[in-house]
């Protein structure tokens, strides 16, 4: 049906990445390494030995990346900040030069009329802060508190929006219980801690930052709805585990101030009794959440799959993206209405959302024709409108990403960008989503009813 409806006045449109995987130079200036400049260093760690040491070139390109979100008409641009570049030794003393970067890529971005969404903690941890057992000593809710404090003091003049963790769940889940992110531990008691020292640092950055800050702060979580295979108990209580471990496990502590109950029977005697004094911290008030969401899962018992016992079925005749994932919008029409039905009333931005499929190594002709991600990206938007016009507070969309990086162990083989990025010269090519993410902005979301494919027949007759 055409309605041509658009987003409320002031909906927030713009794109996102993350330190690690577009900077490059990640011991530039003084910084010191991360667990991800360990981990991928190591051999067999990552798809053909891929690192960020150049990644996108960002770090020295960074006004060039500004210019094209202006040109593409970005009013927003989410990133995130290495704490290893402001705290080379992940606390003590203060490089200046690191964090000079940030403040001249913040005034970049405000002379340019775009606003930074910053994130404290997007995966890269100083790996000086790993040699003292990292997400695992408990001590790591101050040094996080005071990186925070350290960004706030410097920019809360000028970022208005700032989140403390990016995922906490990929960071427990790839990095302690299965080893395949940073810093690749594969061990079931170990992911419970990780989860919970998160989620207690999250809280002491808020702590300080109500104390010197001023604007905003909030949380960025990725959820993933999960549904049940079949109505066989077995499946339903399958689907409940998931979402406790992958959804509310982080949620419930920092909105509600418990954990799920499903996690005791999920991890056994892998989860402790945890004190009422850590739910207290973590249970900070905030001012919105950041939902990324990518898709959902169709969720079976599976018993051998553990912790969970649960597994995923693949849907057939749908359409599945270079990463494997599913592409089903209404997963995110239901979260978003979920997450106001479970946790009420609060602003949500949509800081994640998009997929990866071929595309060429170069542009062809200057041109990237990418019509999948354009459905993709029309019908997630299409998605988040449905859940507004049933009154839920969504405020804004960051596309994932702004241009094709560095997917971790992945490597450079899968392309996330709105804009292509050619790994041997660094060149960056528009894809035709972002020309029509472009559309979309000016329209505030109306030529969302239109016909857009193929792009080159609006561009070719104008
Ligand atoms: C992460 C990104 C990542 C994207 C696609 C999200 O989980 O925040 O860093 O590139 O998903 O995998």
């Amino acid at each position: 049906m055409k309605n041509n409806s658009t987003f409320p006045d002031g909906f927030l449109w713009g794109a996102a990445t993350s330190a690690y995987q577009i900077e490059g130079d990640p011991l530039a200036d003084g910084a010191g390494p991360s667990i991800w400049q360990r981990f991928a260093h190591t051999p067999g760690n990552t798809v053909n030995g891929d690192t960020g040491d150049v990644a996108c070139d960002h770090y020295n390109r960074w006004r060039e990346d500004i210019a094209l979100m202006k040109e593409l008409g970005l009013q927003a641009y989410r990133f995130s900040v290495a704490w290893s570049r402001i705290f080379p030794e992940g606390k003590g003393s203060l490089n200046e030069k690191g964090l000079d970067f940030y403040e001249k890529l913040v005034d970049g971005l405000l002379e340019t009329g775009i606003e930074p969404l910053l994130t404290l903690y997007h995966w890269d941890l100083p790996a000086a802060l790993d040699d003292r057992g990292g997400w695992l000593n408990p001590d790591i809710a101050n040094w996080f508190a005071e990186y925070g404090e350290a960004m706030y003091r410097r920019l809360d003049d000028r970022v208005k929006k700032w989140t403390t963790l990016n995922e906490p769940w990929v960071v427990t889940d790839g990095g302690y219980l299965h080893g395949v992110l940073a810093p690749g531990h594969s061990c079931h008691y170990e992911a419970p801690i990780a989860a919970h020292n998160l989620m207690r640092a999250h809280g002491a950055a808020v702590q300080a930052y109500r104390a010197v800050g001023t604007n905003e702060i909030g949380l960025v979580v990725n959820i993933e709805p999960k549904y049940p295979a079949s109505d066989d108990q077995k499946d339903l209580a399958a689907a409940n585990r998931a979402d406790a471990y992958m959804n509310r496990q982080f949620l419930d502590p920092a909105l509600l101030g418990f954990y799920p109950e499903e996690m005791q029977e999920i991890f056994g005697d892998a989860w402790p009794e945890w004190p009422a004094e850590d739910l207290d911290l973590i249970c900070q008030k905030i001012d919105f959440v950041g939902l990324n969401y990518y898709t959902r899962a169709v969720t079976c018992d599976e018993p051998d799959s553990l912790p969970v016992r649960a597994g995923a079925v693949r849907q057939p005749h749908k359409t599945y993206t270079e990463t494997g994932w599913e592409v089903y919008p209404d997963g995110l029409s239901d979260t978003l209405l979920w997450l106001k039905k479970r946790y009420g009333e609060m602003p949500l931005y949509i800081t994640e959302n998009g997929s990866a499929f071929f595309d060429p190594p170069k542009a062809v002709n200057g041109r990237v024709i990418d019509p999948i991600r354009m459905h993709y990206l029309n019908q997630h938007l299409c998605a988040v409108r449905a859940a507004i016009e049933k009154g839920v507070d969504v405020r804004g969309y960051m596309a994932w990403s702004l241009m094709d990086n560095y997917e971790w162990s992945l490597g450079y083989a899968k392309r996330f960008g709105i804009v292509h990025v050619d790994f041997e010269t660094l060149e960056r090519t528009p894809k035709d989503t972002a020309r029509y993410y472009s559309k979309i902005i000016e329209s505030n979301g109306s030529v969302l009813d239109e016909p857009f494919l193929p792009l080159s027949v609006h561009t070719r007759h104008g």
